[in-house]
């Protein structure tokens, strides 16, 4: 271990153009400091933490949970070295082997193998830098080296000379420092500099200077690692990245999606063999598939667990539900929290369902709502049935028993109880219990009116 890590998040992001705190907008579902909290959250260390500036408190606020994370206040936004200078209070800098990982809040996707590997080559006596070589560098910190390959310094592109501006490998601004000397240089910074900023990236130059530190660097392929987020554009292009990455890790795990390119994931998804993703398909919280599950096109499924074999047709929206194995939704069903479909059900298309449990083999094939209702098996909802479970001020129970037919049109006002075997004719608008094993026909009786004219038009 030995290891502290602090993440600098107190810059605005003016380019954001927005008035959440930069580190708070989302990528695949969980804020950029999020995606970096929880990558340095996997490597060992003894403390992490996070320095803040401009949106401190709605940060703070976000994380709460987290009891484990140490926050330092930037007041004001003097630069990357004033704000590492933060945290230094709270690092025990008396352990002779104590590392400083220094990472930013906004750049999301470094990966947690990237960073391992470069705190492992790092020790009390060497600072070691992640470094990319790139085409373009313009507005990066530029790797110094001398004719021996040796690491000198960074130069920010603002203070740098015309031949340093055309150094192609840059600083990503991940690095990993000796505790107990980048306290003693943090102290001897400067801002003479053209930004008058306290730069951490001075330190380098110090560290070169130093007899007894050595300078490494690990250099990275991977420029979507290192990437920052500046603007509303870098952030879809890193979302985007990040959705192809699911994408990958799906397809490796031998799920057949149709076009790894448009699939999007905001949270964690869990796959059994041979599922099958149409296009469009949203998922969010947590979810998982079973073995054989085939969702259409367009489908939104949240915080849902769905069983094998089971087919979700296209445009369905699953929210906070269960659906049991061989079951079938949709086309264009919402399925509302707390919904338990059993073994081959069927929810067909314009159903909508809430806080419902639905037997067996049950079925509502089309245009009905069931809410806050037991069913029990085989049962069949008639097109057009509506549960009414609110009487204006407080919600009611239905409670359906086995081989339960409900005829299109109809009305069922809860509380109320249908018993197995009964049969409820079409039109019907049911406002008391029904025994097991009748028909309940509850409507107006019809009248056929001879030779009735239709009125003319005056
Ligand atoms: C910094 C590096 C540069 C590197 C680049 C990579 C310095 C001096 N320069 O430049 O070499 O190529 O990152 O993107 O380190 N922050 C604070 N407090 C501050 C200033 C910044 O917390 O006072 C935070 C920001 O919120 C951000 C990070 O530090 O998360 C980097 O700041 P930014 O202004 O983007 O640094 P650059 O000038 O781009
Ligand atoms: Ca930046």
């Amino acid at each position: 271990m030995n290891l502290d890590i602090v993440i600098l998040a107190a810059g605005r992001g003016t380019r954001m153009n927005s008035n959440i705190p930069k580190v708070l907008h989302q990528i695949g579902g969980d804020s950029l400091l999020g995606h970096v909290i929880g990558t340095a959250s996997a490597l060992e260390s003894e403390q992490i933490h996070i320095v803040v500036g401009y949106g401190a408190e709605q940060i703070k606020s976000e994380f709460s949970s987290q009891n484990e994370l140490r926050w330092a206040l930037q007041e004001q936004q003097l630069g990357t070295g004033h704000a590492v200078m933060q945290a230094m209070s709270s690092i025990d800098i008396t352990k002779p082997e104590k590392r400083v990982l220094v990472l930013y809040g906004d750049v999301p996707l470094t990966k947690f193998s990237t960073l391992s590997k470069l705190v492992q080559q790092a020790s009390a006596s060497t600072l070691c830098l992640l470094t990319l070589v790139t085409e373009n560098p313009t507005g990066l910190g530029r790797i110094v080296r001398n004719n021996a390959g040796e690491i000198t310094a960074i130069v920010e592109e603002k203070d740098a000379s015309e031949a340093q501006k055309q150094i192609k490998e840059i600083n990503t601004g991940i690095m990993v420092i000796p505790a107990k000397k980048l306290n003693t240089w943090l102290n001897c910074l400067g801002n003479n500099n053209a930004q008058g900023e306290y730069y951490l990236t001075d330190v380098v130059a110090m560290a070169a200077a130093d007899d007894y530190c050595t300078i490494s660097a690990m250099v990275i392929d991977d420029e979507n690692e290192v990437q920052g987020v500046n603007d509303k554009a870098q952030l879809a292009g890193l979302e985007r990245q990040f959705q192809m990455n699911k994408a990958e890790q799906l397809l490796k795990a031998g799920v057949l999606l149709r076009d790894p390119s448009r699939i999007d994931i905001r949270g964690e998804i869990e796959t059994g063999s041979d599922v099958e993703i149409d296009i469009n398909a949203l998922f969010q919280g947590r979810v998982s598939l079973g073995n054989g599950v085939k969702i259409g096109a367009n489908v939104v499924i949240k915080d849902s667990k769905i069983a094998a074999n089971v087919n979700i047709l296209h445009g369905s929206t699953i929210d906070g539900a269960e659906i049991g194995e061989g079951a079938s939704v949709g086309p264009y069903a919402r399925i509302r929290p707390g919904t338990i479909l059993k073994e081959n059900t069927k929810i067909g298309n314009f159903v909508e369902t809430k806080n419902a449990i639905i037997g067996k083999g049950s079925k509502a094939s089309h245009l009905a709502y069931i809410g806050d209702a037991e069913l029990g098996e085989n049962v069949n909802i008639g097109a057009g049935t509506i549960f009414c479970n609110y009487d204006g001020v407080n919600k009611h129970k239905t409670i359906i028993g086995d081989n339960v037919f409900v005829g299109s049109n109809s009305v069922l006002v809860a509380p109320v109880t249908l018993a197995d075997n009964t049969f409820v004719a079409a039109g019907s608008s049911i406002n008391s219990d029904v025994p097991a094993d009748s028909l309940a026909v509850a409507r107006a009786k019809q009248r056929n009116i001879s030779g009735w004219k239709r009125p003319t038009k005056k």
